[in-house]
């Protein structure tokens, strides 16, 4: 596996790749890699002749601080995680690399950014749009593998490539779970043991959904059951708990209002942001 930093060798790399019309997939991550990361270079790996995966923690989409500062970094780690899984090239540039100037772009993804993790991070989606649009620029990739934990990230990745014309395929993949079925995250392991613990209530929640819809509650009667389960330890902080219609998007109170459902959830765990949906 070659360790690139550069935009320029990155390119000069990749042509000779690109000449040969091979197929070029692309992963990028921010790093403190686990295996939800590495299912997505499996998913490149079966579909492309070449395999990218980028780690840089974009500071423009992070909207507190704190939050960046704490991120996870483990580069030697990811990079053995990475050449065992068979991925070629590893990009991992430096904030200056990718940010010569300050970027000022300013996205629209109409309602899609206007809620949920968009009203509760705001900035967060047009930092993403503007560190995916640049890392797409650079890569130029035929395919990229994005995770369906991030449900509301591949909509607005989707809507970017339209907006800019960008000739790639963007190709939504599994959530992978631990085994008490916490989504697995790169934030886990900022978890302490009873934050951990308590963490498993996420999971709970999310998996049994499906479930009340069969026994015929209705969403107020379900979300009226979450708010009660987060409310019993003050370790818990409900951003918002929503259910939507998978198709468009768009938050709903009736069972009527749609065919496909994903149910949305941000929670504390302590310090610690969490997030996690299911579709069904
Ligand atoms: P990061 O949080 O590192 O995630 C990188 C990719 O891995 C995302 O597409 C995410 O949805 C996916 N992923 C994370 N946990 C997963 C899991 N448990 N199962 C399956 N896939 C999972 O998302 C970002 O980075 C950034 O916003 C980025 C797109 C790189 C832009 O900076």
């Amino acid at each position: 596996m070659q360790i690139i930093t550069k935009i320029a060798e990155l390119d000069y790399v990749l042509s000779k790749y690109r000449n040969q019309n091979k197929i070029i997939g692309f992963v990028p991550t921010m790093g403190a890699l686990h295996l939800g990361h590495i299912s997505l270079i499996n998913a490149s790996n079966k579909d492309c002749n070449i395999t990218i995966c980028s780690i840089f923690v974009n500071p423009t989409q992070f909207n507190d601080k704190k939050d960046l500062e704490r991120y996870p970094k483990t580069p030697e780690k990811d990079a053995k995680l990475l050449k065992d899984a068979g991925c070629s090239i590893l990009f991992m540039p430096e904030v200056d690399e990718m940010y010569p100037e300050t970027d000022t772009r300013i996205f629209d993804f109409g309602s899609i950014d206007k809620i949920l993790d968009g009203k509760f991070r705001p900035g967060h989606f047009n930092g993403v749009a503007q560190i995916v649009s640049k890392l797409f620029f650079a890569v130029k990739p035929n395919k990229a593998y994005f995770g369906s934990k991030d449900f509301q990230q591949v909509l607005v990745v989707k809507n970017l490539v339209k907006q800019l014309n960008l000739p790639i395929e963007i190709i939504a993949c599994p959530i992978l779970r631990e085994q008490d079925g916490l989504a697995m995250s790169s934030r886990n392991t900022l978890l302490s043991k009873d934050e951990r613990e308590a963490a498993k209530i996420i999971p709970e929640i999310m998996l049994t959904i499906a479930a009340h819809k069969s026994n015929n509650l209705s969403i107020k009667q379900i979300a009226d059951l979450v708010n009660k389960k987060v409310s019993t330890n003050s370790m818990y902080k409900l951003d918002y708990f929503v259910i939507a219609n998978a198709d468009s998007f768009e938050e709903i109170t009736e069972w009527e209002q749609a065919t496909n459902y994903v149910a949305l959830i941000a929670c504390f765990v302590g310090k610690v942001r969490l997030i996690d949906n299911v579709v069904f």
